[in-house]
């Protein structure tokens, strides 16, 4: 597979290997032994929205493995505007060894990749944000060691996050539970382990990981006065986690808004997971760059 678009293209055991050699290669990387596999190998960075992590962590991973990254914004291009999606993909494709792109479209990412000779990896779609997901389940692993049998609970938008962590857990054995308002719930996915309800404390009944994610995505900021109204009584709070196991950790993929989808509080308590995690989609995200450019695809 030569691009990373979307983790219902992949098998469990695919994810599996990939987040197994995440966790290692962080501790070479740390070590100072991890090979600088991708000398003068060139990075596109496509960002039609805006990006802290996602930026940050492509262009130091790619510069840690020996290449450098070229960041393009939409002024810059005008994917689909200026140019045709596939008359941009064919360009990078011949001047650079990988492409990464945050569109709005999930067509636009889908359609880079296939008129792309590079491999394409998808650096979050209004549909899914895979690379997010990987680093989630890397930081879960960390903490708990193997993940099947255990339970995620989502709180809140069954947006974009939630359905690539829905699709992943199911791909890696865990059942997957997301409570969130009538009319914001997951489609048509068709994996098992998903269950979905009104009721935030029967979600996180049983879980390991209790996760939210703002409640006004990019794109959607014209909805934000509804949708903190909507989305009130499933917040993340000091109340929720006492109905979850003690043991239980809470994650949340960031940018967060306190006082919203989260508490300050609960935010603080569980701060190291949280930033472990944000700082997981750099590790993650270098070793998906060593095996699509120095290995020519995930086998
Ligand atoms: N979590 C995440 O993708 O963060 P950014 O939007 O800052 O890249
Ligand atoms: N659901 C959020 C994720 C941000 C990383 C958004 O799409 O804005």
């Amino acid at each position: 597979m030569k691009d990373f678009i979307n983790i219902a293209d992949f098998s469990g055991e695919q994810l599996t290997g990939l987040l197994e050699r995440a966790v290692a290669d962080k501790k070479l990387f740390r070590a100072g032994e991890l090979p600088a596999s991708c000398r003068r190998k060139v990075l596109a960075l496509i960002f039609e929205k805006p990006s802290l992590r996602t930026r940050v962590s492509f262009e130091a991973a790619i510069v840690q493995l020996g290449g450098a990254a070229i960041n393009l914004t939409n002024a810059d291009i005008g994917l689909g505007s200026r140019e045709p999606v596939a008359d941009v993909a064919a360009v990078l494709g011949r001047m650079c060894d990988a492409v990464a792109a945050r569109t709005f479209s999930h067509e636009t990412v889908s359609g880079l990749a296939e008129h792309c000779s590079a491999p394409v990896i998808n650096a979050l779609t209004d549909y899914c944000h895979p690379c997010q997901a990987m680093a989630d389940a890397m930081t879960a692993m960390e903490i708990f060691g193997d993940l099947a049998g255990r339970k995620l609970a989502f709180i809140g938008d069954g947006n974009n996050v939630a359905r690539s962590l829905a699709v992943l857990c199911a791909k890696l054995g865990m059942d997957f539970a997301l409570a969130c308002p009538e009319g914001f719930e997951l489609e048509g996915e068709p994996e098992a382990n998903i269950t979905q309800t009104r009721d935030p404390r029967a979600a996180v009944e049983g879980a390991s990981i209790v996760y939210t994610d703002t409640w006004v995505s990019m794109g959607q900021e014209d909805e934000k006065d509804e949708r903190i109204v909507t989305f009130k009584p499933f917040q993340v709070n000091a109340e929720l986690m006492s109905a979850a196991p003690k043991d239980a950790v809470v994650m949340h993929c960031l940018p967060a808004y306190r006082g919203y989808e989260i508490t300050d509080e609960v935010m603080s308590a569980h701060a190291e997971t949280i930033f472990e995690e944000a700082e997981n989609r750099l590790h993650f995200q270098r070793t998906l760059l060593h095996v699509l450019i120095a290995e020519g695809g995930i086998k």
